[in-house]
């Protein structure tokens, strides 16, 4: 499986990944994800991209591009295939990823688009906890830990994202409808887009999108 989701903060590309990436035994390559862990460990790209991210604004196409082709030759397991999550966020980024796969013989087969109202996302970000290590994600109301604060795969403390503040998801969300929605245009006109209904409840959505990957939508 080779196939990208794009969808606006909230929207649930983390949430569905993982179990895209079980289903079909592929890797999951998150660069807010990547970025994060660069940030927790205080590398010198780490302490540039938290100031980025805690405004609401994208890391430069460069260093992101080189993060995935990194992964992409390295990671073992995206000899099965790949889940992007959050990436491409720009058309350079696009056509970077494009220039990468040719490279190898590869096409994308997939561009899940996850729709959901701008309104709906404010409770699931402030609402989100997420667990550092993994990237796993909980959420106080839609999804709460079995118990509270705590991972329910290691018992680690879950913690709440310094993105994750309606102030910082108003800018969030700007830089989204400016820069990443083109990004929507660019796969619907090489005819990989799908478009997914992201409102619905997580198991509606694993649905539709099990559907779209085994091609039945
Ligand atoms: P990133 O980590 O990619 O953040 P994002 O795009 O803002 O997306 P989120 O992780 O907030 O949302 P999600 O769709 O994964 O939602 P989730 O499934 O967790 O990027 C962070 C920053 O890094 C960027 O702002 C940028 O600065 C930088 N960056 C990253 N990639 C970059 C790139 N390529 N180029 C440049 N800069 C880059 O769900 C959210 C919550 O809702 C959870 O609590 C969940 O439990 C709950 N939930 C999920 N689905 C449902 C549902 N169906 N119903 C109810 N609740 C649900
Ligand atoms: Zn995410």
């Amino acid at each position: 499986l080779r196939m990208i989701l794009i969808g606006p903060p909230g929207a649930g590309k983390g949430t569905q990944a993982p179990k895209i990436k079980e289903r079909f035994s592929c890797c999951h390559l998150a660069t807010g994800d990547m970025l994060r862990s660069q940030v927790a460990k205080k590398t010198p790209l780490g302490r540039e991209a938290k100031k980025i991210m805690d405004q609401g604004g994208l890391v430069s196409d460069d260093i992101v591009i080189g993060m995935i082709k990194e992964e992409l030759e390295n990671n073992k397991e995206c000899q099965g295939g790949f889940i992007l999550d959050g990436f491409p966020r720009t058309v350079p980024q696009a056509e970077g990823l494009d220039a990468m796969l040719k490279e190898r013989g590869q096409t994308l087969q997939h561009a899940v688009e996850l729709q959901i109202d701008d309104a709906l996302l404010v409770a699931r970000i402030t609402g989100r906890l997420i667990h550092p290590a993994s990237g796993r994600s909980y959420h106080t109301t839609f999804n709460p830990p079995k118990q509270a604060m705590k991972d329910d795969v290691t018992g680690e403390p879950l913690i709440q994202r310094s993105d994750d503040n309606a102030e910082a998801l108003k800018k969030r969300l700007v830089t989204y409808h400016q820069q990443t929605s083109p990004v929507v245009g660019y796969y619907q006109k090489n005819g990989i887009w799908k478009g997914l209904d992201a409102s619905q409840q997580p198991g509606e959505v694993w649905k539709n999108m099990l559907d779209i990957l085994e091609g039945k939508k």
